[in-house]
């Protein structure tokens, strides 16, 4: 009989993550970092009394349904959120979080990594250094296009769009938004608010993506918009994939009436879409948003944080849905 609750890490997490989850619960760990099916994930869960999880596990109605009773949080360690049906936790009375906040700055540092690979063409030119192609200096090689003085498009002004427009702003950037409300004075500044994406999208030289993904936003970068940005364009997301229709995006790389792009997800990764492969112009990451260690282990903490809570009946920190 265990004296301590029961938490389910559905994945491996950092070391210290795991080190205060062993020295607080009696935690079922996942050291081969496996990513488990829906029904090995219920049958791990049983007699457990939270889940912590990650955008790897789908947490839908059915699954929600099927926890045992003794499941009393679902907490995600993410800021994002649209792997969890958050309605069928409610109607459970089962409680659930993530990680707001704490991958901001780690999260927009890709942004900007992004936006500079992409427009300085850092794939082609890392390439060449890399096998052994390199000729020597030339005045003509690898122009690319130059962020100062150009207008970045965000598409979603929540924290860690704001963070971006913090960066931006210092490489000389006029900053545009798109939000689904207009930013307090003094979170604006000098930002100039659009009130569609269609608007947003006509005047973006370089578009960030950091909106969340919801059945408004799924494919929202569609052929249509694509077709509004300015000639040049340079298009960079570190939202989630499936707000870019591939197809759309890859047809408008290869005809270069995007001249590039910068993505750190992808819809239905890690199986990306084949055809980014192929192209020069794409400046390609595997989800690495918030990945440094400051970052994981807070976003390991803030979950904890919420496990804690919620065993102990405290009102949960981050909570996706409340009493
Ligand atoms: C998040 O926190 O949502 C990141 O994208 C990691 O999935």
């Amino acid at each position: 009989m265990s004296l301590k609750p029961i938490v389910v890490a559905a994945r491996a997490f950092p070391p210290a993550v795991e080190a205060r989850l062993q020295r607080d619960y009696e935690a079922r760990l996942n050291p081969e970092d496996n990513i488990h099916s829906s029904d090995a994930l219920l049958e791990l869960s049983e007699g457990a009394d939270a889940l912590m999880v990650t955008p790897s596990e789908k947490i839908s109605a059915e699954f929600v349904g099927k926890l045992p009773e003794t499941v009393k949080i679902v907490a995600s360690f993410s800021v994002g959120y649209d792997h969890i049906d958050v309605d069928a936790c409610r109607a459970r009375g089962i409680a659930a979080s993530n990680t707001p906040d704490v991958l901001n700055e780690a999260t927009a540092d890709i942004a900007l990594l992004l936006l500079l690979a992409a427009s300085r063409r850092a794939h082609e030119a890392a390439d060449i250094v890399r096998n052994n192609c390199w000729t020597g200096w030339k005045t003509t090689m690898l122009l690319g296009v130059q962020m100062t003085g150009k207008r970045l498009g965000i598409l979603g002004m929540g924290r860690i769009g704001q963070a971006v427009a913090r960066r931006a702003r210092g490489f000389g950037m006029n900053i545009h938004y798109h939000n689904r409300s207009r930013l307090r004075a003094d979170l604006e500044l000098d930002a100039v608010y659009h009130d569609t994406p269609e608007s947003l999208l006509a005047v973006s030289d370089f578009l960030s993506i950091n909106c969340p993904s919801t059945p408004e936003t799924h494919k929202l970068i569609d052929h249509d918009r694509l077709a509004l940005m300015p000639p040049n364009a340079v298009l960079v997301n570190t939202a989630r994939g499936d707000i870019v229709d591939d197809d759309a995006l890859i047809g408008a790389l290869t005809s270069k009436r995007v001249a590039a792009a910068g993505l750190d997800v992808f819809d239905g990764e890690p199986n990306i879409h084949p055809g980014y492969r192929e192209l020069e112009n794409v400046f390609l990451l595997p989800h690495i948003g918030s990945a440094t260690v400051e970052t994981r282990d807070a976003m390991g903490f803030t979950a904890l944080d919420n496990i804690d809570a919620a065993l102990a009946g405290r009102d949960l920190p981050t909570p996706l849905w409340s009493r």
